[in-house]
């Protein structure tokens, strides 16, 4: 396989959940890169019905008591996704919004450079929305999708195998 390839596709085997975290901040110059992702990312009729809040030094000690793990507490940055339906393109046949969709998207596409920056990020859906929702002052017309953890695993990324299902039993040809 050509090395550029190579490289793309080894990115995706050293992304892993990270839950322990370096004390160390993420440079400036890196965040901006990683961040502007989030900017450029697809979205449903390109809508963009999202915003993303991000909760480091000052707004930390109020925001730490919804994180569960203790791991994910000395992340040096949480970014709060938040969806904004009104803002979304819905599906006529069936009126389902996307908006959760277009903020996952942009999420992966964010994570993904931050795994080539050798930034280690998690996915938090499990918290109590409203409590983020209140201590930051997010609007009613928001909805919180998730939060993400980022910052310097205390162990490095590397590739990885990773427990899935075999490609027969996902990939499916012509039909089910
Ligand atoms: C939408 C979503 C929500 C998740 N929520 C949590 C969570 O609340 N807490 C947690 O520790 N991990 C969470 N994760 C991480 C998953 O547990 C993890 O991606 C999965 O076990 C696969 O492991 P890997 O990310 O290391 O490949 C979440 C991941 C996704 C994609």
């Amino acid at each position: 396989m050509d090395e550029r390839l190579r490289i793309f596709y080894e990115l995706f085997d050293r992304r892993r959940s990270v839950r322990e975290f370096d004390e160390r901040d993420i440079e400036p110059e890196k965040l901006d890169r990683v961040l502007e992702r989030l900017r450029r990312a697809q979205s449903a009729a390109n809508c963009q019905p999202w915003h993303f809040i991000l909760v480091r030094n000052e707004g930390r000690t109020s925001f730490n008591e919804v994180l569960t793990r203790d791991g994910f507490k000395k992340a040096p940055v949480i970014l709060v996704a938040c969806a904004e339906p009104e803002k979304a393109w819905v599906r006529k046949y069936d009126g389902v919004n996307y908006a959760w969709v277009d903020v996952a998207i942009a999420l992966t596409e964010m994570i993904a450079a931050a795994t080539a920056e050798g930034i280690g990020t998690c996915w938090i859906a499990s918290m109590d929305p409203d409590a983020v929702k209140s201590i930051l002052g997010i609007p009613d017309s928001m909805e919180v999708v998730g939060l993400i953890t980022m910052g310097y695993p205390k162990t490095p990324l590397k590739r990885e195998e990773k427990n899935r299902k075999p490609f027969n039993d996902i990939i499916h040809h012509d039909r089910w």
